[in-house]
């Protein structure tokens, strides 16, 4: 019997069904045991969000500083053959509930010498945040064996209307009747997850991961646009300043910052908005002035190791 732990936060479900889209073939698998743990701040994180909720988050999620998470259970001794952990990346980072779980002592114990598989199920910018658990999972001494990201298909700014009106307005269908429909596409919950997952399995079985992610990404588990490398390579260099100019005046949801936050909401989506189409053009043109540096990027990315 093959035991799989799977770790995952939700806030509104779609990670929920990616995930469930994707192990269904292990999970009918009467070889293998699928047990569950579902992260829960204390107090949860509101949906939808206000404006200030939402761009209150910020300095911690970048910063990386942990919540307060609801008591749960787990055998800290059990030995899993796999760990999955499903998440989120918030602010081109880890969302703070899984961030917050992996810096406990039952992480610690729990990943350690572990095989690990990330899941995401985003908007589109998932590179940094990765980046992130790939230090975590070392630090943990776990070793990152696979990841499997799903993300919205529409162009980013289209994505970039429709995820706010997801995340602040609720909006779960089509915006205004005209935008399509925030997050994953069902294609890819139908047709890819399930094939992804009789990767994991296959592997699993064998207890071999060596050729895994080489797999997965043949199967286009792992897309990468170089207008979104690019564009969050400068989120990633700018987002840790802006977090400290917010922290400094205040922690989480105090009255100090509140000025400060209100200014960073006005100031990023313009931001965005306003460098998406240079970005753009300038990643349309990065492949023919310099193909090597951006298949390099690629290739990093698509992979589980930390330069
Ligand atoms: C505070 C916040 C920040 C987010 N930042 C990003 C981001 O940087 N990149 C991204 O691809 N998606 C981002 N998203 C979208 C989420 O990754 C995800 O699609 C959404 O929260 C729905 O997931 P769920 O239904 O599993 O809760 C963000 C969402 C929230 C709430």
């Amino acid at each position: 019997m093959k035991k799989i732990l799977v770790v995952y936060y939700t806030q509104t479900g779609q990670l929920q069904s990616a995930l469930k889209a994707t192990l269904a073939p292990l999970e009918k698998d009467s070889s293998i045991s699928v047990s569950y743990l579902q992260i829960q701040p204390k107090e949860a994180f509101p949906y939808p969000w206000t404006y200030m909720q939402f761009f209150d988050a910020f300095p911690e999620t970048v910063n990386g500083i942990p919540t307060e998470l609801a008591p749960f259970t787990i055998n800290q001794d059990e030995n899993y053959d796999l760990v999955v952990i499903a998440y989120q990346p918030w602010f081109l980072s880890i969302c703070i509930p899984i961030n917050s779980f992996l810096q406990t002592a039952e992480a610690k114990k729990l990943l350690k010498d572990k095989n690990v598989v990330t899941i995401l199920a985003c908007r589109n910018m998932w590179l940094n945040g990765q980046e992130k658990m790939k230090v975590h999972l070392k630090n943990l001494e776990a070793k990152l064996v696979g990841n499997i990201t799903f993300v919205d298909p529409a162009a980013n700014l289209v994505s970039l209307v429709t995820v706010f009106a997801f995340a602040l307005g609720g909006v779960k269908d089509k915006f205004m009747g005209i935008f399509p429909k925030y997050g994953v596409s069902d294609t890819d919950l139908q047709e890819s997850a399930p094939k992804y997952g009789e990767i994991l399995l296959k592997h699993l079985q064998k207890g071999n991961y060596e050729q895994q992610q080489k797999e997965l990404v043949e199967l286009g588990a792992v897309k990468i646009k170089s207008n979104l490398l690019i564009m969050e390579g400068r989120g990633k260099a700018i987002f840790p300043l802006y977090a400290n100019y917010l922290s400094k005046r205040g922690t989480a949801k105090t009255e100090e910052r509140r000025t400060r936050v209100r200014i960073f909401g006005i100031v990023l989506p313009t931001a965005i908005l306003l460098l998406s189409p240079f970005i753009t053009i300038l990643s349309r043109l990065s492949p023919i002035l310099f193909p090597k540096k951006i298949k390099k990027e690629i290739d990093y990315y698509s992979q589980n190791t930390l330069r």
